[in-house]
């Protein structure tokens, strides 16, 4: 069912700090919602809140909250219920990626802070809000997913797994909240212009696949949440691409994406 985010309302961003999530929040403030928001960095929250507050004169307070750590999502929630927030639009934004290795070389530390943020603690805040929104009939979640969700990503084989666990996850949930008056829309970014490559942007030729800003992603987020859009792909060529799945057997599309991975790196495709 349709129905658009109101003015008055009351959101929590995770990863709001920077990137997509400081642009959703934004967005947000820019149509009247009260913000909360969260992050570890406190001097980039603080600056932003005040930024936003000036700006559009919403209400705007910030969460400090490592989501790496376990049981961090329901940390968070509890901290929010604790302070009397009644959030009506949850933003699951936060996410890391790794460096681009075969998975088998990763630190078991850094896989299990992947694991916690990217899934565990998107889970536990998913679950935990969805709960009171659907006993209120009325509320918002958007889960910031990506185009590495429609197959699997050698070399960054965990990114990619975390990623669809995420869609899968919001779309079961779309589903099963339709009736109780909570949209769940899942947006699939492609590479998008933040600090997200700490190890290096890809080289993907621009006329190929142009890079999004993040405020397009945030606008065209809201808009899919407005509509209760299960799923969407900012960015039409970035659409096209994630479309390859459904028309390619995954055995040719694994080996479509080791040998674009492999010439990258200049090393030989083991797939053939
Ligand atoms: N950039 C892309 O090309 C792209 C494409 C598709 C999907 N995405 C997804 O978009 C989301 C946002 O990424 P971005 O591109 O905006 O990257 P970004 O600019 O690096 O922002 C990442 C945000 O996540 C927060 N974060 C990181 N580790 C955290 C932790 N342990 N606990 C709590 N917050 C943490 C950071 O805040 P603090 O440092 O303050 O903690 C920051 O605000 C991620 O889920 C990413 O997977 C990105």
């Amino acid at each position: 069912m349709k129905s658009p985010i109101p003015r008055g309302a009351l959101a929590l961003v995770t990863g709001a700090s920077s990137g997509i999530g400081r642009a959703i929040a934004w967005e947000l403030a820019a149509r009247g919602v009260a913000c909360l928001l969260s992050g570890r960095n406190r001097r980039a929250l603080l600056t932003l809140s005040r930024e936003i507050r000036d700006r559009y004169g919403v209400e705007v307070r910030v969460v400090i909250q490592d989501l790496s750590r376990p049981a961090a999502g329901e940390k968070l929630y509890r901290a929010c219920i604790r302070a009397g927030y009644e959030v009506d639009i949850l933003v699951n934004n936060a996410g890391i990626g790794l460096k681009a290795e075969p998975q088998h070389l990763h630190r078991l530390e850094d896989v299990r802070e992947l694991v916690t943020l990217n899934c565990a603690s998107v889970l536990e805040l998913a679950t935990l809000f969805a709960a009171d929104m659907a006993g209120r009939r009325r509320g918002w979640i958007l889960n910031v997913a990506s185009t590495a969700s429609f197959q699997a990503m050698p070399w960054a084989a965990l990114y990619g797994a975390s990623k669809a666990f995420v869609l899968s996850l919001s779309e079961a949930m779309h589903v099963e909240l339709g009736g109780c008056g909570v949209s769940v829309t899942a947006v699939c970014p492609g590479i998008t212009d933040t600090n997200f490559f700490k190890h290096g942007k890809p080289r993907v030729p621009g006329w190929l696949y142009p890079l999004i800003s993040p405020l397009r992603v945030a606008k065209i987020s809201l808009r899919a949440l407005d509509r209760n859009a299960p799923v969407v792909v900012p960015a039409f060529r970035h659409w096209l691409f994630a479309q390859i799945p459904r028309l390619v057997p995954r055995s040719l599309l694994l080996r479509i994406m080791a040998a674009i991975e492999c010439r990258r790196k200049g090393i030989r495709s083991k797939t053939g």
